[in-house]
């Protein structure tokens, strides 16, 4: 919960007790958070039923993640990556969020994103080879909730470079989670980010985003990993993911004129992305998506 002196979730830089805050004695009523947010910022603040769904569905996404990346070898397709984790979820009555989602629909049930593709690459029958880097997306749809996450493969040994983005944007995503606590202002996400990737001589995307999740596949907020002016302050009860988009060169992305979905580095060099599902709690956070590096 926040404390009456820590800054009022509405962005006044008020503190809490002289701004919002209904009765400076006490604490605010669940219910009240939730209709502020929601009404203020289309924030869906999650009951603890909403919960306990969404966790099973994250842990179910991680371990549908976790087997698929076990699979990606030389010599194996994305595509038969894409099989193998459309045949998973169908075994446990989960369905690939992905499939048939958006427009033009997105033809697969996971993205699989290589070296130069920043996100939402489209399995193909292309084979993995040797110094390949990929990110693997998977997000499902369980008993109606979503659980969203990716992480990145090395096919055997990979250049020095490739690897460098893979660590910084995995150090980028737990950075990001190591500030996570009720009455965090939303932009100490994109702050921890973007001052250690370019620490890093790395660059941010801006042009695709983390996400509120759980009832649905894109909820809000909108979670920017680059600097920006979101002071919205964090409150238990939000699930939302942090999926940084980290470049070796220029930030920009151009998505393919043809299949409208993949997205390219401008400039060809390599891209590498993480991400979790996270549940803001009364002490702090909880992972969701728990997968090993
Ligand atoms: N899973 C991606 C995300 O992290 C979204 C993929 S949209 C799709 O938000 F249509 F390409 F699947
Ligand atoms: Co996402
Ligand atoms: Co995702």
């Amino acid at each position: 919960m926040i404390g009456r002196n820590d800054l009022c979730w509405c962005g006044s830089q008020k503190k809490w007790k002289k701004c919002h805050f209904p009765d400076p004695g006490q604490q605010t009523s669940t219910k009240d958070l939730q209709n502020l947010y929601q009404k203020k910022y289309g924030i869906i603040l999650k009951t603890p039923e909403q919960i306990e769904g969404i966790r099973a569905s994250c842990r179910f996404a991680s371990k549908i993640l976790d087997a698929t990346c076990t699979q990606a070898k030389e010599g194996v397709t994305t595509q038969e990556l894409n099989d193998f984790a459309h045949q998973m979820h169908l075994d446990h009555n989960a369905i690939p969020a992905p499939l048939h989602y958006g427009e033009p629909p997105f033809p697969k049930s996971i993205c699989t994103s290589l070296n130069n593709v920043i996100c939402h690459g489209i399995p193909d029958d292309v084979p993995l080879k040797n110094g390949d880097i990929m990110n693997i997306d998977v997000t499902c749809i369980l008993d109606g909730y979503y659980g969203d996450c990716s992480r990145m493969v090395c096919v055997g040994d990979v250049p020095k470079e490739s690897q460098h983005v893979v660590d910084v944007s995995h150090e980028c995503l737990m950075r990001a989670i190591a500030v996570l606590k009720p009455g965090t202002p939303i932009n100490a996400i994109g702050e921890a980010i973007e001052s250690y990737a370019e620490n890093q001589d790395c660059s941010v995307v801006h042009q695709f985003i983390g996400h509120g999740v759980g009832i649905r596949f894109h909820e809000n907020p909108q979670i920017f990993h680059n600097r920006n002016k979101n002071t919205t302050l964090l409150v238990p009860g939000m699930t939302f993911t942090i999926e940084p988009m980290i470049n070796l060169g220029l930030p920009e992305a151009v998505v393919d004129e043809e299949d409208q979905w993949t997205a390219r580095t401008v400039d060809g060099k390599c891209s590498a992305q993480w991400e979790h599902t996270i549940l803001i709690t009364d002490e702090g956070h909880e992972v969701l998506t728990i997968w090993k590096k």
